[in-house]
């Protein structure tokens, strides 16, 4: 039987409604711009995006998340060796905790780890905590909130005399403009105090085929964790989208160094969201922006650290995926 649209109200706890609301206010806000219209892409990671991401992971174009894995599982040693003591861990967006665990068993041979992920999704939070849960000398307390109101929270339980390194892995910082990255790292240095330490991982400029094959695969993995928005509209706003009307693109804007995702319609189509009593048009050809990857140059990193209050004490690269990842000391 198909199920019936989660709709606001509808025997559905007030949590759930009012993401719900939220959800729909954001689809069609993004949707009813006259120039480029746009979905936000913190929405493709529902139980069935959040799977496919997972198998875009294991995709051999998509060299992003394999090369993170391999810096630390050299460089956790070397990079646990530069950090303040004693020091708790707050990592934003707790990922499958895989990369954090490398870390943190380097670091929980120093000292005793209280180790904060902090994610808006409950689910990633629980996966994390099962991958890190059992590890000795290593205590895990999720925050399930936004980064930075999560971080403050972390910051408040810091112990005299204690530093915080912040994680920033995967180069989420990417999918921000560059102003907005600025502007995140800049916040996150105000939750900070002096000596603290950010380790933000950045993917680098490579090659435009190989970015495009990472973001547009010939096995249609990336396209289907794309289109999957749609569906999620589909499933929780009662939307009709069509999603064979759809294909998924992934551009290179050379200017401003970032992988472009979209999804482009087909056909001149109507589009009904029946939670929101909206209506939209699209027309042949015309697209819907649903992510940007920025990638970046070495020395832009350490730039970007220096205008937003960080000094960059060591940079690492992989030698197979061009990727970085930079540790910054509060300054
Ligand atoms: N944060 C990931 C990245 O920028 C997300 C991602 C990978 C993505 N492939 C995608 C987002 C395709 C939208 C479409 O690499």
């Amino acid at each position: 039987m198909a199920s019936a649209p989660r709709m606001a109200g509808a025997g559905v706890s007030p949590v759930a409604a009012a993401l719900t609301a939220e959800f729909s206010s954001d689809v069609v806000i993004g949707l009813s711009h006259t120039g480029q219209k746009e979905l936000p892409s913190k929405y493709l990671y529902d139980e069935v995006g959040s799977a496919l991401f997972d198998v875009i992971c294991l995709l051999p174009e998509y060299g992003l998340s394999r090369a993170g894995m391999r810096l630390l599982q050299r460089d956790s040693h070397e990079i646990v060796s530069l950090l303040p003591t004693p020091v708790l861990v707050a990592e934003l967006g707790s990922g499958s905790g895989q990369k954090t665990r490398l870390l943190l068993q380097a670091l929980s041979k120093r000292q005793r780890v209280n180790y904060y992920p902090i994610d808006i999704s409950g689910s990633a939070l629980s996966r994390c905590q099962q991958e890190i849960g059992q590890m000795d000398r290593v205590s895990i307390v999720g925050f399930e909130s936004a980064y930075l109101e999560g971080l403050q929270e972390v910051a408040a339980r810091r112990q005299e005399g204690e530093r915080i390194l912040v994680l920033f892995l995967g180069s989420t910082i990417g999918n921000f403009d560059r102003p907005a990255g600025d502007q995140f790292l800049r916040e996150v240095r105000k939750i900070l105090s002096e000596g603290d330490a950010l380790l933000l991982a950045t993917d680098l400029v490579k090659p435009i085929e190989q970015l495009l094959l990472a973001y547009d695969d010939p096995a249609g993995v990336t396209a289907a964790f794309n289109m999957n928005l749609l569906a999620r509209v589909n499933r929780e706003l009662g939307a009709d989208f069509d999603l064979r009307q759809f294909e998924h693109v992934a551009r290179y804007d050379e200017c401003e160094r970032r992988v472009e995702m979209h999804l482009r319609s087909k056909a001149w189509q109507r589009v009904t969201i029946q939670t929101a009593n909206q209506r939209f048009y699209l027309r042949e050809g015309e697209t819907i922006w649903t992510e940007s990857s920025h990638k970046y140059n070495p020395a832009e990193v350490v730039e970007m650290g220096e205008r937003t209050g960080f000094r960059c004490e060591r940079q690492w690269f992989d030698a197979e995926w061009p990727f970085a990842q930079n540790l910054f000391f509060a300054v």
